[in-house]
Parts: structure tokens; sequence; C-alpha cells
């Protein structure tokens, strides 16, 4: 049985003819209505994923510092507009000002802007982030201009990807068609050639590529803005810089799915290009760095260290649970990686080796 959205494509494609992936996932994430992240609280234990800041508070606190050593580099701009895209449940960003508090007239000149599309997660991102009085926008476009500091921790993931297969004819876009019932979904190679085979690697038959479009053209946005009117992002994700193939998963009740099945139900995400996101931008980027060596050179492990100092035996094996977790090759430290786009103007930010 599929789900009400899973008809509503279904209806769509019989209309007008099979869709992109990158159709396909914009509907099922942010359909008005029925998209995945138009519905109830989806992050959380209890939900579909558990992310960085709800693991540990390390992660919000060390993302503030550096947040508020780039407004000083900047020459304190005052107000400086504050972005988070996507912020869950708000826990990171009320970290990362808890985390500014010491820091003289940041708190001050900070105007608090969250792109979300969730209600049920907006409204928690207002109570956890109520005293900065944040303003709430649907799209980056909508943030006032002006000197910017921006985060995005798992957002680029949740951006829609078109998905291509190398025949012996060149690149074809895979679409989602219609099964021979007439109602279930399926995926099926394009007939003729793609206008996007001039972004893909030369690959041998057989191989696959993914472009989020949706992923570089804001990544554009953001590194016009930083260069117009001065201004620092951090990118987080999971991602690749070389490789490919497709990625894109769908993941319900913490187990993995079918990407087709029940549309809207399943939170679908794909690995993040970073070589392209870097490229899209136009502006400074400093790495991408894997996320273990950007918290740690941001001193993580000296933090937990304070944190250990005044817990109990208990909380001790928690804080160094989730260190682990965090910047451990194995777990989050090598697959997550670190983008910043800059303004040019201001020196290197911590955190990065080089600039590219
Ligand atoms: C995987 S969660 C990450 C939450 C948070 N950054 C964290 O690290 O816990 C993705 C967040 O992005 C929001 N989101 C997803 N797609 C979006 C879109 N197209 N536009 C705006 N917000 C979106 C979700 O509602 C959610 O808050």
């Amino acid at each position: 049985m599929t789900t009400e959205l899973g008809r509503l494509i279904a209806r769509r494609i019989a209309l007008t003819g099979p869709i992109s992936v990158a159709d396909f996932m914009a509907e099922a994430l942010s359909h008005p209505r029925l998209g995945y992240y138009r519905r109830a609280v989806p992050a959380g234990a209890a939900g579909d994923f558990t992310t960085a800041p709800e693991i540990s508070q390390m992660f919000g606190e060390l993302i503030g510092a550096w947040l508020a050593e780039r407004w000083l580099a900047m020459g304190r701009p005052a107000p400086v507009v504050l972005v988070e895209l996507g912020p869950g449940r708000g826990t990171l960003m009320a970290d990362a000002l808890r985390a500014t508090r010491g820091v003289q007239g940041f708190q001050a000149a900070v105007r608090l802007h969250l792109v979300d599309i969730n209600e049920p997660l907006r409204a928690e991102q207002q109570r956890a982030l109520d005293s900065f009085e944040p303003t709430w926008h649907e799209r980056f476009d909508t943030v006032p201009a002006g000197p910017m500091l921006l985060v995005a921790n798992e957002f680029f993931d949740a951006l829609p990807v078109r998905q291509f297969e190398r025949t012996p004819d060149g690149w074809r876009e895979r679409m989602i068609g219609l099964g021979p019932d007439g109602v279930s979904l399926t995926i099926a190679l394009a007939p003729g050639g793609t206008p996007f085979a001039r972004h893909l690697p030369q690959a041998p038959e057989g191989a696959r590529a993914e472009i989020s479009e949706a992923g570089r053209a804001l990544v554009h946005e953001i590194g016009l803005r930083t260069r117009r009117d001065g201004g620092w992002a951090l990118i987080v994700d999971y991602g690749y810089e070389r490789g490919g193939g497709t990625s894109l998963q769908a993941v319900r009740g913490h187990k993995g799915a079918n990407i087709l099945d029940r549309p809207g139900e399943a939170d679908l995400s794909a690995h993040v290009d970073f070589t392209a996101l870097a490229k899209a931008a136009e502006a400074p980027v400093f790495g991408p760095a894997s996320q273990g060596d950007f918290l740690r050179t941001l001193g993580i492990v000296q933090r937990a260290e304070t944190l250990k100092a005044r817990a109990n035996d208990r909380q001790r094996s928690a804080i160094d649970a989730a260190l682990a977790r965090l910047i451990a090759p194995d777990q989050m430290g090598t697959l997550f990686r670190v983008l910043a786009v800059g303004d040019g103007r201001s020196p290197a930010p911590a955190g990065f080796s080089e600039a590219s």
C-alpha cells in the first residue's frame, strides 16, 4: 500500500510523464501538506535520525566559538545577520549562542534568521531560542542582506539530487515512472542523452552519478552574499570529495527503506558532493576538512576534559562516548565534512589547514 502522497505523485506522472529523481525527492520531502519535512517532528532518538548537536553540547559550543571568532575577524559588524539553515530542534544554535556569552557585543549585534519548513520543529526552535527573537523563512532568498554568519548542519543532504547512468550511448538520466499496474513507481532511464552530460565525469558503462542543482544554486547564492556583504558560512554534512556513484537513501524508523516506498513517510537524503559545492560557491572556500579534524583543531578534546572534570562516572562515560561518536574515523569523524565559504576580506578561519 502506498501513501496519499504516493498516489498524488503517480497521478502527476500519469498526466505529464516520468519525473526526475530530484522532482520526486522534492515532493517526498517538501510537498506543502504531505512532505516528510512538513510532518511531525522527524529528528531525535525517537525519530528517523540523530544529529551531531543532539549527541553532545560540545558540537554547538565549538561552532559558536568559530562563529564568534569570524565575527571578530570581520571587524565586529553590528548588526550581523546570523542564519541557520534547517535548525532542527534549535539545539545547535542554542549551544552556540550560550558559548558566545563572553564575547563582548556579539549577542547584541546578532539578528537571528532561521530557515525551516517544518512547523513542529519551528515551535521547538522558538522554545530553544526565544530570547534571540528569531525570524523564520521558508527559503534562504528572503533572509535580509548585510554582513552574515551562516551555519548548516545536515541540511544540504536533504536537497534534491538528479541521478544519471552511463550507457553505451553516453549519460542518461534516471527517471521515475509508473510500473505496468499504472500505480506503482519504478525507475527507468530517459530515452535520450542528457544536457547534464557536460557536468559528468568520464566513466565506464553502468557507472552512476548524482548532481544536486539545488545544493549548487544555494551555495552559489551564499557565496554571492559573503563576497558582496562580508560574511562566513559553515556547511557540515556527510559527503564526498571524489567518487560519486549514487547515494540517495531512504530511512524510516532508523532503518533503511526503498526510496520509492511510502513517499512522505521516509527521510530521503543523499551524500553531499563537496567538490561541486566548493566550485559553485565562487567565493573563497576552506576545506572540506573532516569533522574529526575540524573539531579536534577547535579543541573538542580539551572541552570534553573540562566537562568531565565536573561530571560523575556515568556522565564521564557519556561524554567519552559522545566525543568518540563525533570525531572517531569509524563514526562521524571522517564521513562528515566541513566546508567554510568566506568573503576574502578576513583572515583564514580556524579549523582548516589551508585555503583552496
Ligand atoms: C536532518 S535535520 C537537521 C537538523 C539540525 N541541523 C541538526 O543538526 O540537528 C534537517 C533540517 O532541515 C529542515 N529542512 C529540510 N529540508 C528543508 C528545506 N527544503 N527547506 C528548509 N528547511 C528544510 C528540516 O525541517 C530540519 O530542521
